[in-house]
């Protein structure tokens, strides 16, 4: 059976990819530092899992990445672990810079002295490390602009883009410098279930539930191009498999919609998923003062992960959305852990987790 060493596994994207990975029959080592985003519940089905093996730990901690790699001899190595909320990093930017920058520098230079040391064969000519990155790297679109390719260049706008761009600059430094195996995949905005509710989508949908304020940045007019965390996981297990080696690829989800209009589409599924006595949930829309430096708009070219893999978004956004409200509203449980403010308590009660 192959190994994965998945980092970032407990997060949002991370864990879906974890459960994609599993269900093909891949053995996951998941090492999450648990920040305040990372929640060992959104892998609950793997407790038991003799296929999974959960690790807390900081992907900057070079021994113990080290220990890692030497215990488990993965495969491929999938790079999710970030700081990933952009408020977040125009409030504390050196916190990006401490995992997104440092400590994917680290990691790095710990997998490719692990590499370099293995012996000449199979395992050493097979290896692939993936690292995720985002679509904020190439800056703001206007309307009427080309969608990002390939090929556009980075223009980093906010701290959280700014320090992905400059981990994205160092795998491929490792590829070009180093011959280490790396890809890079830089994706839109992703929804789907299990997203700390801090994002646009799952922080309007429980807002609207709690009837609170819904918070619109500026005009509402900002331009996002949304992608199904499924057809994400899908495109990364294929560019893991069949990408080449030191190449990019843009992953997109060909829906892009104004931030008012996710908005106002979250309220109307709600008003037939959970029908308020109160009022119609888009009455509860307060437009706030904008973000600082606010990227106006993103949008991706998918056309080489598509022609040369193969590779197609299979969620239409409106459903997509429509069973991502139903997951929050399913999981009301999952909810009010994430909310509560002794949610690590709640772990630690609850859980025994499993490490080297
Ligand atoms: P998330 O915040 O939900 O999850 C991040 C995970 O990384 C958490 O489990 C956290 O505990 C872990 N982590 C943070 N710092 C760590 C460290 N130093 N060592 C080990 N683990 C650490 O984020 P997400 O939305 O799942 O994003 C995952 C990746 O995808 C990130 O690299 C992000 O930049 C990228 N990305 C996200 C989106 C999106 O729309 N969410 C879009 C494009 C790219
Ligand atoms: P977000 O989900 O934070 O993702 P990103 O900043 O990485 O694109 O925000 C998506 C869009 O929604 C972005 O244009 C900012 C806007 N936004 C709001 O209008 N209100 C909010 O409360 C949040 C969190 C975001």
């Amino acid at each position: 059976m192959k190994n994965i060493l998945v980092t970032g596994g407990a997060g949002f994207i991370g864990s879906a990819y974890v459960l994609m990975a599993r269900q093909l029959g891949f053995r996951v080592i998941n090492l999450d530092k648990l920040t305040y985003s990372g929640n060992v519940e959104n892998l609950n089905s793997l407790r038991a899992d003799p296929g999974y093996v959960f690790v807390q730990g900081d992907i900057g901690d070079a021994e113990l990445v080290e220990k890692l790699l030497v215990t488990h001899a993965p495969n491929a190595i999938v790079n999710f672990a970030a700081e990933s909320h952009v408020d977040r990093s125009i409030i504390d930017p050196d916190t990006f810079v401490r995992t997104n920058v440092l400590g994917t520098s680290i990691f790095l230079r710990v997998a490719k002295k692990w590499w370099d040391e293995l012996p000449q064969g199979d395992a050493k000519k097979n290896f692939r490390f993936l690292h995720v990155s985002t679509d904020e790297v190439f800056g703001a679109l206007q309307l009427g602009d080309p969608a990002f390719t390939e090929k556009t260049a980075f223009a980093p706008n906010s701290p959280y883009s700014a320090s992905k761009a400059a981990s994205d600059h160092f795998v491929r430094a490792y590829f070009e410098t180093y011959g280490f195996p790396a890809l890079i995949t830089n994706c839109s905005n992703n929804y789907g279930p299990r997203q700390f509710p801090e994002k646009l989508i799952p922080l309007v949908a429980l807002n609207a539930c709690a009837r609170k304020p819904l918070p619109v940045y500026g005009t509402g007019e900002n331009i996002r191009d949304w992608l199904h965390v499924e057809d994400h996981c899908e495109a990364i297990a294929l560019v893991l498999e069949k990408g080449i080696l030191g190449e990019t690829y843009v992953i997109g989800g060909n829906s892009e919609r104004t931030n008012l209009e996710v908005v106002k589409s979250i309220c109307r599924v709600l008003d037939e998923l959970k029908p308020s006595k109160e009022g119609a949930y888009e009455e509860l829309i307060h437009f706030v003062s904008d973000r600082l430096g606010h990227d106006f708009r993103y949008a991706i070219d998918c056309s080489k992960i598509t022609s040369e893999l193969g590779w197609k978004a299979k969620h239409n956004f409106e459903d997509g959305l429509r069973a991502t409200l139903q997951w929050y509203l399913q999981n009301n449980e999952w909810v009010l852990n994430v909310q509560s403010g002794d949610y690590r308590n709640w772990i630690q009660k609850n859980y025994t987790e499993r490490t080297l």
